[in-house]
């Protein structure tokens, strides 16, 4: 069992249907802080965009959309006759992304509260299916994949972007290593790790086991910049999920994963700053 981002949560978690109202329920309460965090996220998005190429008029469904993004990216260049759809499980997040596309007018663009395990769309609907750190989040990602490959059309593409593995997905391990330490394996014994399909060749064997061809893995690595330790808690913990699971620990618990993500940064600490390297992965398929 994970927990909002892929944190191991103790034993009690019950079924699927419990861990998705958790996901839920954790990013409609981060949904209006996520806007600052969202910005470290950017250079991730470019690579992806790169990759998958979308062209004037098509249509893209974009999963785990959050506050929009990479669907009001990918509106932009199929232009006003294309179609996207930006889909999330927190209806709070979905709402904030319609304001914001609205605000900046953008045309053919439509975001709906929906779970990517069940995509309320007919088969071969879209010529383009991306999305940008939600794998690692989804309870079941097989399942994702294989909605996916239903509502694409044939030689449609599918892009997507998760963190690396913990050594090299630094910056979200800097906290999430401390995080670690306090968490319960489950009853096996066995203690999952947020960044599972960050391995090599995992996101592509997950694609091609949903039926894609042509797959390919790409890992990029960009710098994430913060004034200082604060800064880094106030954006990419208390702006996430990540700060709601550690309010859930002890006090003193709370104060030791907090010591031990500031003990990891100083690492990266100059008089620029904190600047610290984190891996993701972009994984590219075919239908
Ligand atoms: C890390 S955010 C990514 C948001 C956005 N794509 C970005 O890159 O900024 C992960 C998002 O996944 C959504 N999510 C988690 N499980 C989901 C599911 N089963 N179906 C749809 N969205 C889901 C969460 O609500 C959250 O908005």
């Amino acid at each position: 069992m994970r927990d909002a981002w892929g944190i191991p949560v103790p034993p009690a978690m019950p079924s699927d249907d419990s861990e998705r109202e958790s996901t839920r329920r954790a990013w409609n309460e981060s949904a209006e802080s996520y806007r600052r965090a969202m910005r470290l996220f950017e250079p991730y998005g470019f690579d992806l965009l790169a990759r998958v190429n979308p062209k004037i008029r098509e249509s893209a469904l974009d999963l785990a959309t959050g506050l929009g993004e990479p669907a009001m990216s990918i509106a932009r260049m199929v232009g006003p006759d294309g179609r996207v759809v930006g889909i999330d499980l927190s209806e709070q997040m979905v709402n904030l992304a319609t304001r914001i596309a609205k605000e900046r007018r953008i045309p053919g663009l439509t975001f709906l509260a929906m779970d990517a395990e069940k995509l309320d769309f007919p088969d071969e609907s879209f010529d383009l299916v991306t999305s940008r750190f939600g794998f690692h989040i989804f309870a079941d990602p097989e399942t994702v994949a294989k909605e996916s490959h239903r509502v694409l059309r044939p030689k449609g593409r599918i892009g997507i972007v998760v963190w690396s593995t913990a050594e090299k997905a630094t910056a979200i391990n800097a906290v999430v290593a401390p995080m670690l330490e306090f968490a319960e394996p489950d009853e096996t014994g066995y203690r999952p790790r947020p960044f599972e399909l960050g391995g090599p060749g995992e996101l592509t064997t997950l694609l091609a086991g949903a039926g894609f061809v042509e797959t390919q893995e790409e890992r990029r690595t960009h710098t994430m910049v913060f004034k200082d330790e604060a800064e880094y808690i106030e954006i990419l913990v208390e702006g996430t999920p990540l700060g709601r699971s550690i309010k859930e620990e002890d006090p003193s618990v709370q104060k030791k994963i907090l010591a031990g993500t500031r003990a990891n940064l100083r690492k990266w600490k100059s008089r620029k700053g904190i600047q610290i390297p984190c891996e993701g992965v972009i994984v590219t398929a075919t239908k």
